[in-house]
């Protein structure tokens, strides 16, 4: 069985650990690092999981799985670089930071696979798309896959894709939050309850969102169901149109990749 460290476990780290017990890893295959000892103290009575010190963490896992924010990197890498092995498997869900980076730092051989989550691996139903470094195999790869299988979906993307990755999946539910949030604006304006117009488009986007994901049908099969002759809902997509939000969606989508390579240059040579 795999020996799995993750190192930082804060909300991805922490939904991480959740999603392993509850796909059936025991928790003394488990560990995490964590920098406040109240925090270890808390998860590992939630849990049951050992926090460890990294030097441990290095010696005894089979698979490190980095969960700190990409600019807490540094500290780590220099933790772990006289630590580990060529034999020890990186996982990095640190978003914008390159398997270069890793490889530069670490051992030389040291296997990395870039993942980029996203934040509904707290309810087990993440996006996360897997990229494997220089050094990584295909196994090594399927042994992620498996690993993020508990707490959602998974592709594999080569690893010059993960920037249009972030800027879809990455920063996705934002948009559907942004949407959802405007909706029940419009409800307040025709005259509703807050708690209303809440749960009219908090339920209409859960069976949206089941219909897309159950029915093999295309989105725009789904939108023509309910877009009737001379009815409601082509009025609001004439609306919808001739504000551009099909624009600006693109136009939104392509600004987070330009964001996204932006802040990987940030990474280039250090
Ligand atoms: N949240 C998202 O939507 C999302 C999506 C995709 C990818 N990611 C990636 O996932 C990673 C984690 O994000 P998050 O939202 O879970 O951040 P977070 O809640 O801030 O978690 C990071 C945790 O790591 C701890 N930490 C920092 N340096 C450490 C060290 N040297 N040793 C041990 N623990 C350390 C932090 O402690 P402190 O509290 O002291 O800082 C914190 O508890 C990030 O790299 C992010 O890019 C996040």
């Amino acid at each position: 069985m795999t020996t799995i460290a993750v190192l930082g476990a804060g909300k991805i780290g922490e939904a991480l650990l959740s999603g392993l017990l509850q796909g059936g890893r025991s928790a003394k295959d488990l560990m995490f690092t964590e920098r406040h000892p109240e925090r270890a103290a808390e998860l590992t009575e939630h849990y049951g999981v050992a926090a460890v010190e990294v030097a441990d963490a290095a010696k005894r896992a089979d698979v490190l799985v980095v969960a700190v924010k990409p600019q807490d990197i540094d500290p780590v890498l220099d933790q772990l670089a006289p630590l580990l092995g060529a034999d020890s498997l990186v996982v990095s869900l640190c978003a914008g930071l390159p398997t270069a980076l890793y490889e530069r730092r670490l051992a030389e051989g040291t296997p990395v696979v870039r993942v980029m989550p996203n934040t509904p691996m707290v309810v087990g139903e993440a996006m996360s798309a897997v990229s494997p470094g220089r050094h990584a195999t295909a196994e090594h790869v399927r042994v992620v896959s498996e690993l993020l299988s508990c707490v959602g979906s998974v592709v594999e993307v080569p690893e010059s894709q993960q920037d249009a990755v972030t800027a879809l999946s990455g920063s996705g539910p934002a948009y559907f939050f942004f949407l959802v949030e405007a909706m029940i604006d419009a409800g307040i304006l025709l005259g509703l309850p807050r708690a209303v117009a809440e749960k009219l488009i908090i339920q209409s986007a859960v069976g949206a969102a089941k219909m897309l994901d159950r029915t093999d049908e295309h989105p725009v099969i789904l939108r023509e169901a309910v877009t009737s002759p001379a009815g409601t809902t082509i009025n609001a997509i004439r609306e919808l149109e001739k504000h551009g939000v099909r624009a600006a969606l693109l136009a939104a989508i392509e600004a987070a990749r330009d964001r996204s390579v932006e802040l990987g240059k940030a990474h280039e040579d250090h």
